[in-house]
């Protein structure tokens, strides 16, 4: 696998050297174009198709070394299967497969994107590159011996249709989202002693650079904001809390209300005094996925110069056991000015959202506002690692929601709030306490977050099941997914673009 991807696009046109894919569907057959990019193939493919015994099933491919009469090394013949198939229309997953078919030492390639019995547009060819882009993804930072020697670290891709100008321009926004997810995911794959939460705060404010504008809120101004519930959590660290306030404004009335998205930012998550079993206690470094995927989408909205006016928010903290750290039993105030009885210190993320909430809805009043976070591994009893657990106070945002996730493929399940799960984070010397009890623990996690909303339009996603060491896709190999990117860059899209 590479690293480095170096896309270019061009027309099809005969194809001299190197490795070259192209389409075929069930029924074995080419395009001309492909047939005139590479003569005699046609044949071939049949040939080799019965020699091997392929039939053609969607994503499945047939490898022909030293074709015949052609002075190409290999061609990768990747079948789009059936026309009901859904490998027509999910043109980002095509492209994260096939360039994971493409052998670990490949320089170049050429991928003929011209299929037999349909014109394939713009859209579909940027698709692709999205999809090429985030499958060749490696975090390798910190491996100082070469894994692989056959392994090549930059692979010059070209993508060869007759839609090329225009692929090249739609290719440009998927670039920006791209590069959003993977800057996602090395913040999730980066080890806790690099990523505190002041380096973390430095990183989002890179996106300066693309105009966002940033706003960084250090432990004395929280202090003086009332924020007493996300500082309880960060007060047993040696590293100082952050809140970081990112601002897109790039709707055409740049005043009008923005959307917000609010990440929860936990940096390490030891418990705390409730202190979590040594085993896996590792994977909590991935505990600032919701932060990370708001830096990423942010980066990809001022990227592509959406036109929208986006509130990113990033409470982001280290929950660590201390002298000074926060016990069970300690009462804290909030922002909100509602009390909160620490019952299990590991019930943390509630905390630091709950002052990031309150703050953003009454600062910005936003249309809505929607908080992603690894919340609770009661979500993953629930939903398993496909899908991510939503919780909305509002039909309309929730069914919005879902349909994005449909499209981009970062699914989410609808979960239900109620009064009768609200009462169950009543406290018996506060105005609520942090956790509800071992079950529906997820719901209570969400409850708890509904009391910081008001009446703002606001969802809540769960992605302690989706944000890191999920399950090998075609677009995604690595351990911090960098989930939820596509899906909220497709929501704001569908939002201001219609
Ligand atoms: N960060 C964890 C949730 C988590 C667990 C995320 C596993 C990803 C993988 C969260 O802070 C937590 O510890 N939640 C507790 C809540 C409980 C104490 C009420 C949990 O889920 O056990
Ligand atoms: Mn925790
Ligand atoms: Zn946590």
């Amino acid at each position: 696998m590479v690293s480095e991807l170096k896309l270019s696009f061009s027309k099809v046109e005969k194809i001299a050297d190197g490795i070259a894919v192209i389409f075929t569907n069930i029924d074995l057959a080419v395009s001309p174009e492909t047939e005139a990019a590479l003569p005699g193939i046609g044949s071939l493919v049949k040939r080799a198709a019965s020699a091997d015994n392929f039939k053609g099933k969607a994503l499945t491919s047939l490898d022909i070394l030293a074709p015949l009469g052609l002075t190409v090394d290999r061609v990768i013949v990747v079948s789009l299967g059936k026309a009901e198939d859904g490998a027509r229309t999910d043109w980002v997953k095509a492209g994260g497969n096939v360039v994971g078919k493409l052998p670990a030492s490949a320089k170049s390639a050429t991928v003929v994107l011209d299929l037999p019995d349909a014109a394939i547009t713009a859209d579909q060819v940027a698709d692709f590159t999205l999809g090429a882009r985030l499958r060749a993804y490696k975090f390798e930072r910190y491996k100082t011996r070469k894994q692989d020697d056959a392994a090549n670290k930059v692979l010059e891709l070209t993508i060869a249709s007759s839609v090329d100008g225009a692929a090249k321009k739609a290719g440009k926004s998927r670039e920006a989202i791209a590069d959003g997810v993977r800057l996602a995911r090395d913040l999730v794959n980066e080890p806790p002693n690099v990523l505190y939460p002041e380096a973390f705060a430095k990183r989002a404010a890179e996106l300066e650079e693309l105009g966002v504008e940033i706003e960084i809120l250090d432990v004395k101004a929280m202090k003086k904001l009332g924020m007493g519930a996300l500082l309880g959590v960060g007060q047993g660290s040696e590293h100082d809390s952050r809140l970081v306030v990112m601002r897109w404004n790039g709707a055409k009335n740049r005043e009008a209300k923005p959307v917000a998205f609010i990440g929860k930012g936990v940096t390490f998550d030891t418990g705390g005094i409730s202190i979590k079993p040594a085993s896996g206690m590792e994977d909590m470094k991935g505990d600032m996925g919701g932060a990370a995927c708001v830096v990423g989408l942010m980066h990809a909205l001022a990227a592509r110069k959406a036109k929208a006016n986006v509130i990113g928010a990033i409470g982001v903290v280290e929950n660590m056991p201390d002298g000074n750290a926060q016990r069970p039993g300690d009462i804290v105030t909030s922002m909100s000015g509602q009390t909160i009885e620490i019952i299990n210190t590991d019930a943390e993320g509630r905390l630091v959202l709950a002052d990031v909430l309150w703050y953003i809805q009454d600062k910005y009043k936003p249309q809505f506002m929607i908080d992603l976070a690894t919340l609770t591994g009661a979500i993953m009893v629930a939903l398993g690692q496909e899908y991510a657990g939503l919780f909305s106070n509002n039909d309309e945002l929730a069914g919005r929601l879902f349909v994005a996730g449909q499209t981009t493929g970062e699914r989410v399940w609808r979960m239900p709030l109620g009064p009768e799960y609200d009462k169950l984070i009543d406290s018996k010397f506060a105005d609520m306490k942090n956790t509800g009890g071992r079950n529906g623990g997820s719901i209570t996690a969400a409850q708890f977050l509904q009391r910081f909303v008001n009446e703002t339009p606001w969802a809540h996603l769960d992605i302690a099941g989706t944000a890191m060491g999920s399950p090998a896709s075609d677009v995604n190999r690595s351990w911090g997914s960098g989930w939820g990117v596509r899906l909220l860059d497709r929501l704001v899209a569908e939002h201001y673009e219609g």
